[in-house]
């Protein structure tokens, strides 16, 4: 009874009543909190993550330039329909280098988290010039003016840069190859042990059908063909400990 009656003092009080809820309110989130300090990375890592290679930062710069994420995510959920028609989920490690992140909120057009290796350059460049001649039934725009656009390679390295400050782990010799691994990766005829080296599964070659010129396509069709294919889900173990 004593205790009631001391509770029925807090209920009556305001000022206690409040003073009260704040503490308690602060010892709950403190619980939540502090652990967090604690912890060098929430984001579990996962074999086969590297940062995005200079020609596919730019491509991906492009597709945040030209709006794609507004009728495209980059986010599988965890849903039997969705693993279905896209394949595995998404995982967090997946966008730990994307800045700002590209998982998006609407999907007129389909998720684009796999789309790497799903076509080949050719079809990606033939839709993204005219989408109805491949997919009739399309309601996406053209952005035939990329294949026009020659690709600005002089300025990579500042993105590298800016990159890095917010924590994408480019390493001093990366920032400085930067503007050649650029032009390497897209050139049919360059030595690409450089790129490879520094960005592993990284796809080399002509991209937009016309070797003579690096263009904005280059870039964006690099980008579109590796999306969600650095982790290898064939061999990946969600329970193995990547640490
Ligand atoms: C107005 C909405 C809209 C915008 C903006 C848009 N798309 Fe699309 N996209 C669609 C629709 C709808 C489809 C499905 C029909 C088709 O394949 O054309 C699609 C399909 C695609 C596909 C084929 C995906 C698959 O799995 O079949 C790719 C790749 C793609 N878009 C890339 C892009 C890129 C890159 C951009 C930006 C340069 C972009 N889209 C901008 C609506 C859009």
């Amino acid at each position: 009874m004593a205790l009631l009656d001391k509770h029925k003092t807090i209920e009556k009080n305001a000022t206690l009543l409040l003073v009260g809820t704040l503490l308690v309110v602060s010892i709950g989130g403190l619980v939540q909190i502090t652990p967090l300090f604690y912890l060098e990375n929430t984001i579990e890592k996962v074999e086969g993550m590297r940062p995005y290679s200079p020609l596919e930062l730019a491509g991906r710069n492009i597709y945040i330039r030209e709006g794609c994420y507004t009728c495209h995510s980059q986010m599988i959920r965890p849903f039997r329909d969705e693993v279905e028609r896209y394949g595995h989920y998404s995982l967090a490690a997946e966008s730990m280098y994307d800045h700002p992140f590209q998982w998006g909120s609407k999907r007129t057009g389909p998720d684009l988290a796999r789309v790497g290796n799903r076509y080949s350059n050719e079809w990606h460049v033939q839709h993204l010039i005219e989408p109805r001649s491949v997919v009739p039934e399309s309601v996406m725009p053209s952005y035939a003016f990329l294949k026009e656009t020659p690709l600005a390679v002089d300025t990579i390295s500042y993105d590298l840069t800016a990159n890095r400050r917010v924590g994408v782990p480019y390493s001093d010799e990366m920032i400085a190859s930067a503007e050649a691994d650029i032009r390497a990766q897209a050139d049919p005829n360059a030595d690409t042990s450089g790129v490879l080296a520094r960005y592993p599964k990284a796809k080399l070659g002509d991209f937009d059908g016309n070797p003579a010129a690096l263009t904005e396509m280059d870039a964006l069709v690099a980008y579109l063909q590796m999306l969600g294919t650095l982790v290898d889900f064939s061999t990946y173990d969600a329970s193995a400990d990547y640490r």
